[in-house]
Parts: C-alpha cells; structure tokens; sequence
C-alpha cells in the first residue's frame, strides 16, 4: 500500500471528508430532485439534478487526488431524510453555506499552507461551484416562498454544468469559458 507523506497527512484527512459531503450531497440531491418532481417543482428538480452531478465532479476530483496522494478512497452514505421541497431546498442551502463559508476555506488554507498543488486546485473548484449553488438555492426557495405560478422552479429548466469543476448556471453560453477552471464551453453539460 501507497504511504501517505507526513506532510500530506491532514490533507488526505480532509479531502476524505469533502470526499464524504459531496457523496451525500450527491445522494441527497438525487432524493430530493425525485421527491420535487412528484411536489410538481420541476425546475426544483431540475436544479437538484444539477448541483447533484457537480457535486458528483467534486467527489471525482476529490477521490482522484487523494490517490494521488497515497490514501485510500471510502466513504459512507448516510440515511437521506425527505421533507417538504422546501425544506429540502433550504437543507441543501444549509449545507452549501457551511462547505463556501466553514468547510472549503479551512481545507484550502491548509492545503495552500504545505504548497500541495493538487487539493488546491480541486478544493478552489468546489469552492467556487458551490457558491452557485447557493445563490440558486437561495433564489429557488425566494420563488417556492413566493408561490407565484409562473415561477422558474415549477417548471424544467435546463442548467449547465462545468464538468470539470462542477461550476453550476442556468445562463446558456454565459462565458466563452469556465470562469473558474477555463474548461471551454463546448464541454458543460446540459442538465434538466
Ligand atoms: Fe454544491
Ligand atoms: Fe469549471
């Protein structure tokens, strides 16, 4: 088995568990995209879809470097509990404000402070893909709140997904290229 370098040692720790969150978020978003659908909040469901493939690209790169990095990949996938869409829009808010605010600054401070190129590069990525993820789950439940029938989130909607860095938009062709990674447009993906 691969040693992990002394150096590299809390960093693996922590990708470990952004490897966790992401995984469950991934789960949890694809529970709460079938239990929207079935509410009729499709574009709900559509931005669940969504959030739940980057974060499937976050949990990829995550695992990859902890590879690279001699450690061995595991994680577990806890119980979802399903509520209303609402609340299951602002439980995911919840948890997005704690990786951009608490979580990602923390493990990329630490991965900046031992140079380690790679966490850095994927920890910044999911950073920066989360913090679209909250602005639209905020704007999600500001329409849900709202109750208006012609509201974005009732009907399915098509985003767009960096599948690199998992960079989340509902704007088609928003910029020539993935304004956190650079991947070029050409290759996001189109999620409903
Ligand atoms: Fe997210
Ligand atoms: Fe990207």
């Amino acid at each position: 088995m691969a040693e992990i370098a002394s150096e590299n040692v809390v960093t693996v720790q922590n990708l470990l568990s952004a490897l966790e969150g992401e995984s469950n978020a991934n789960a949890k978003y694809n529970a709460f995209a079938t239990k929207a659908d079935a509410d009729g909040f499709h574009g709900a469901a559509s931005l669940f879809r969504a959030a739940a493939r980057a974060e499937q690209i976050h949990a990829g790169n995550h695992a990859r470097v902890i590879v690279q990095l001699g450690g061995e990949v595991s994680f577990k996938i806890h119980e979802i509990e399903l509520k209303s869409t609402l609340e299951n829009l602002k439980m995911a808010l919840a948890g997005e404000q704690y990786e951009v605010k608490t979580m990602y600054p923390e493990f990329l401070a630490e991965a900046t402070a031992h140079n380690n190129v790679a966490a850095i590069r994927t920890f910044h990525g999911a950073l920066e893909a989360e913090k679209t993820h909250v602005r639209l789950y905020s704007d999600a439940i500001a329409q849900v709140e709202a109750g208006k029938k012609d509201a974005w989130t009732n009907k399915t909607k098509e985003f767009f997904v960096c599948p690199v860095c998992g960079y989340t938009t509902e704007t088609p062709n928003e910029h020539d290229n993935c304004p956190v990674c650079n991947a070029p447009w050409a290759r996001f993906e189109v999620i409903r």
